[in-house]
């Protein structure tokens, strides 16, 4: 009981030191680095909508796992006084149609993993506005820089 308790312990102290570094005075590098795992896990699954690798059906779900938590994430790592880098201005002056593209990105993720394909012709319809939508947001309110 009392060994337990303490592993506990040092657990939710793990977690808060994880939260921290989370919510760190860095924005601009979260962001960036969020995006870098994003673009990772999007590589994997654009080559095999392109025919180029062959299906994988638990490699295009952990990849919408993680859209999944970087959408959740996203929207706090803009505060105000962090502009710069990549980020376009209009995320701050337009907060709402961001969190707009935020949600709307949420919600081909969910839906695409609720379809849970099982085969290439499945995923086909259901990846594509997951894609579409980095699109659309970076459109809006990406700068890109190369
Ligand atoms: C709701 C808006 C939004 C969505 C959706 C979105 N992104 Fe981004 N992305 C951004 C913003 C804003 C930046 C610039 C961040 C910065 O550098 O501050 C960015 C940057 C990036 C970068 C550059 C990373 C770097 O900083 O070097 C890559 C790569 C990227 N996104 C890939 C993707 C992919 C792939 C998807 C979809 C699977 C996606 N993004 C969805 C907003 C979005």
């Amino acid at each position: 009981m009392y060994k337990t308790s303490i592993r506990i312990s040092v657990l939710a102290c793990a977690l808060a030191a994880a939260t921290l570094a989370l919510a760190g005075d860095d924005p601009g590098h979260e962001r960036h680095e969020l995006m870098e795992g994003v673009r990772d896990a999007a590589k994997p699954v654009g080559a095999m909508m392109k025919g180029e690798a062959d299906y994988d059906q638990a490699t295009l779900m952990t990849s919408l796992e993680t859209f999944a938590s970087a959408a959740d994430q996203l929207g706090g790592l803009f505060p105000d006084g962090s502009e710069g880098g990549e980020a376009a201005p209009a995320i701050w002056e337009d907060r709402a149609g961001f969190e707009a593209a935020i949600a709307e990105w949420q919600d081909v993720t969910a839906a695409a993993i609720a379809a849970n394909p099982a085969t290439l012709d499945d995923a086909k319809p259901v990846v594509g506005p997951v894609f579409g939508a980095c699109k659309n947001c970076h459109d809006s309110y990406r700068i890109e820089e190369e």
